[in-house]
């Protein structure tokens, strides 16, 4: 993932996800050798990790329904759309794309166009009142409903299943890896978001917290090690919150049956399951949470070499009043002790942050807040947004979006300016020093150089020798860039 002054995200970008070739799973390449249907799919994801899992997963239904995969948009029988909502311009992307696919239509009467994920649940069937762009509206928890929609839509009715689960986990599914580069794959461990934090959106789009069957989880990583994957990265809103007890929404602990209590497995339970896996095989998780994250799971981190020592854990803002007002469960302080132990348990441990500027009634000293708290902490890296109000939420509900815009940016601006230089310090600090890189392919610049990760996720580039994509090769630094780490291997 990158991040600069253009304050690009995961969330902001797109794939054309249908590269999947040997990637698929041999039951699926099975299935759909028994009933291929001459269909096409063709199916585009913005936003969040969680987002372009989601894809491979309805890849994989579709694949069971004998569809198979195009990169062109013309060729495809059924276009879909995997959206966010996270902020309005996510929105408005795919409004946009959503109308330079109609001419495709105009063409091919009967290619179907589908809106997966957040944006449908949002705004459910007024996609197909008020904007009749599309023909199929399906909602996170309902993709395995996806064929009969298209069904549905063949005989002219709209295809729409907007329903949130509290149970789906899609567990059973295995995920055909999209866009692979056959080295690092995503593995959703549990889905929706009970915070509630008043800015975001994801609880009403993704619903209730629920976690997956660790075996399960475990199963999918060792899938992936028998097909030649190195990394996986164990997602969810609030990792930290992972608690599986048998299934079901979410419970605390302490409100468990005796039973439910034996056979639970928490996140840091959960961690070195997955550490287990395979000694060759990296761990990584996302997204942590600074009021959940426990020492159990710093230890875990800690035992287990092939476990990344990084956390991404956002802090939104570095002002108690603020956090309170966001409903994030902290304070400035408690943050700052977590960040504290994370550092005096793991001290190599990368840590990077998700950061809003300009949230409702936010003033001038507690911006500075922010600015003295990332001073504080030192982010190796950080995601920063503008503040962007989202109907229904708990903000938008009770507050006023008050910070006026050139506030909003220039407060960003300040933020990011910061970052720049603390990830470039970052950086500097790590010249000399030699890091196991897992290669994830060439250089994006140049074809005699490899990129991988190192550890705490930081991007290293260095010659190619004859090194490939998977393999795990030790790196000594010599210069870098704020946002990369340039050597040689040792
Ligand atoms: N406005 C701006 N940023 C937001 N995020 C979530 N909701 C909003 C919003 N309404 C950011 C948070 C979160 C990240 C995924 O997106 O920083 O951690
Ligand atoms: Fe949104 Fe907060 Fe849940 Fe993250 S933890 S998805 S920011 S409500």
């Amino acid at each position: 993932m990158s991040q600069s002054q253009s304050v690009l995200h995961l969330q902001d970008q797109t794939i054309d996800a249908n590269k999947q070739g040997e990637a698929l799973s041999e039951d699926l390449v099975q299935s759909k050798k028994g009933q291929d249907s001459g269909k096409k799919y063709y199916i585009e994801t913005y936003g969040c990790q969680m987002n372009f899992n989601d894809s491979e997963i309805v890849a994989s239904i579709l694949a069971g329904e004998g569809f198979s995969a195009t990169q062109s948009s013309e060729e495809a029988d059924l276009l879909l759309i995997n959206t966010c909502s996270i902020r309005e311009n996510a929105e408005q992307r795919v409004r946009q794309r959503l109308k330079q696919l109609q001419p495709i239509k105009k063409q091919k009467p009967e290619a179907q166009i589908g809106v997966l994920g957040c944006m449908a649940e949002r705004l459910k069937s007024k996609f197909l009142e008020e904007e009749k762009l599309v023909d199929l509206v399906v909602g996170p928890d309902a993709y395995r409903d996806i064929p009969s929609l298209v069904r549905e839509a063949e005989t002219g009715d709209k295809g729409v299943n907007v329903l949130l689960s509290r149970e789906e986990t899609y567990a059973d599914i295995n995920p055909v890896r999209l866009d692979s580069n056959g080295v690092s794959a995503f593995i959703s461990i549990m889905r929706g978001c009970d915070n509630m934090c008043s800015f975001c959106v994801v609880p009403f789009t993704r619903g209730r917290e629920r976690s997956r069957n660790p075996e399960s989880i475990v199963a999918e990583a060792q899938y992936l090690v028998d097909h030649g994957y190195k990394e996986v990265t164990l997602l969810g809103q609030n990792v930290d919150s992972y608690l599986w007890f048998g299934g079901g929404p979410k419970k605390e602990y302490k409100n468990l049956t005796d039973e439910e209590k034996t056979q639970s497995v928490d996140f840091a339970g959960l961690l070195e399951k997955a550490a287990k896996v395979s000694p060759d095989l990296r761990v990584r998780f996302s997204t942590s949470h600074p009021k959940d994250i426990t020492e159990d799971v710093m230890h875990v981190m800690n035992k287990y070499d092939n476990i990344c020592k990084y956390i991404h854990l956002p802090v939104q803002s570095g002002n108690t009043r603020i956090l309170n007002l966001m409903n994030r469960g902290y304070s400035r302080e408690w943050y700052l002790d977590k960040v504290a132990k994370i550092k005096e348990i793991i001290p190599d441990c990368g840590i990077s942050s998700d950061i809003i500027s300009g949230f409702c009634d936010e003033t001038e000293e507690e911006h500075q807040d922010t600015l003295s708290l990332m001073e504080k902490v030192r982010y190796d890296m950080a995601y920063m947004f503008n503040y962007s109000e989202r109907p229904g939420t708990l903000a938008a509900k009770k507050y006023t979006d008050n910070v006026d815009k050139d506030t909003k940016k220039r407060r960003l601006q300040e933020i990011i300016s910061l970052q720049h230089q603390h990830g470039y310090e970052s950086n500097l600090q790590d010249i000399g020093k030699t890091f196991t890189v897992l290669v994830e392919g060439y250089s994006k610049k140049s074809n005699e150089q490899m990129r991988g990760r190192n550890s705490q996720n930081k991007m290293i580039v260095f010659p190619q020798h004859d090194f490939q994509p998977g393999d795990y090769v030790d790196v000594k630094v010599d210069e870098c860039t704020s946002a990369t780490l340039i050597g040689h291997a040792v």
